[in-house]
């Protein structure tokens, strides 16, 4: 094999997990081959990543032991379909593909290829995404190990059973934008009261990001970590009833809810 990883789709995702696995030294420029549909955005990744790109798919399977296959859902069986006469036995593909079942994937290729399911978020961009992975049958666990350490380089990884990817999808998929929503609403209040709107995004932002890292590097419930910064008859408190009476958490819970339902209905299309 001349390379080490193929990636076949360089869009939003596609690029942010090569540009994160460059970064971080998994692979080297030399070490990686992509393809893409357009001359202009190949000659692009070419120049910006000193990587091999080019517009045959068939020369990324032929070549590569492990495929990222980065392209809109509705393209996934064409592509499945041209490379699948190329893949060469014990090729790992890894499956980006928002909806798309395993089950669909497998029988596209030879029985030969272990099928990857991912569903990351596009925080994957700045390094801080939030995968889910999904084993397909014939992976190894070098192959997992190899997935984790691919997505690890570019934010946290978690290994679930397929049947909670839809879920995956309603949180962490969709959960960027809630989030969005949420820094934009604290900083309109910072506006409200007086604060410079650049600020306020800025004092928004950094108390999200703050309070997550708080969660993750300690280990501790929320709900423990709310305590500690609620003093009794403080200041917190009196916000945290406004957010309570606002319905906050009902409407966050609501949001997964639905966004997971709608995410069953792409996959039963
Ligand atoms: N964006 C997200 O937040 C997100 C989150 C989770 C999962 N996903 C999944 O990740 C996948 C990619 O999403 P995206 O947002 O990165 O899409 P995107 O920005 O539209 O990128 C798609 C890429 O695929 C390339 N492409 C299209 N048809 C191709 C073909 N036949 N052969 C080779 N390359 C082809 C395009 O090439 P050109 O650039 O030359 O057109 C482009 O680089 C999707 O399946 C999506 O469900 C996305």
């Amino acid at each position: 094999m001349k390379y080490t990883l193929g990636i076949i789709g360089a869009g939003k995702i596609g690029e942010a997990i090569l540009a994160g696995a460059l970064a971080k030294g998994l692979y080297t420029p030399k070490e990686v081959i992509l393809s893409v549909r357009s001359e202009l955005h190949r000659q692009d990744l070419e120049r910006k990543y000193g990587i091999v790109a080019t517009l045959d798919n068939k020369a990324v399977a032929e070549n590569s032991p492990v495929i990222l296959l980065a392209v809109k859902p509705k393209s996934i069986v064409e592509v499945l379909n041209s490379i699948s006469g190329h893949l060469k036995p014990g090729t790992l593909l890894i499956s980006t593909a928002a909806g798309v079942p395993i089950d669909l994937i497998e029988p596209c290729v030879p029985s030969f290829v272990g099928v990857v399911r991912t569903m990351p978020n596009l925080a994957v961009s700045v390094g801080e995404g939030m995968t889910a992975l999904s084993r397909g049958r014939n992976v190894s666990d070098e192959g997992m190990s190899l997935t984790e350490g691919l997505f690890g380089a570019v934010g946290g990884v978690v290994t679930l059973d397929e049947t909670h990817m839809d879920a995956v999808t309603g949180l962490s998929g969709s959960g960027p934008a809630y989030i969005y929503i949420v820094i934009e609403s604290l900083a309109d209040g910072g506006v409200k009261m007086g604060l410079p709107r650049d600020v306020a995004i800025h004092l928004a932002a950094q108390t999200v990001l703050g309070a997550a890292k708080t969660v993750l590097m300690t280990g501790e419930h929320p709900a423990k970590l709310k305590d500690q910064v609620t003093t009794p008859a403080g200041v917190t408190i009196d916000g945290i009833l406004e957010l309570e009476e606002g319905g906050l958490r009902v409407a966050l819970i609501k949001a997964v809810v639905k966004a997971t339902e709608r995410s069953r209905q792409l996959l039963h299309k």
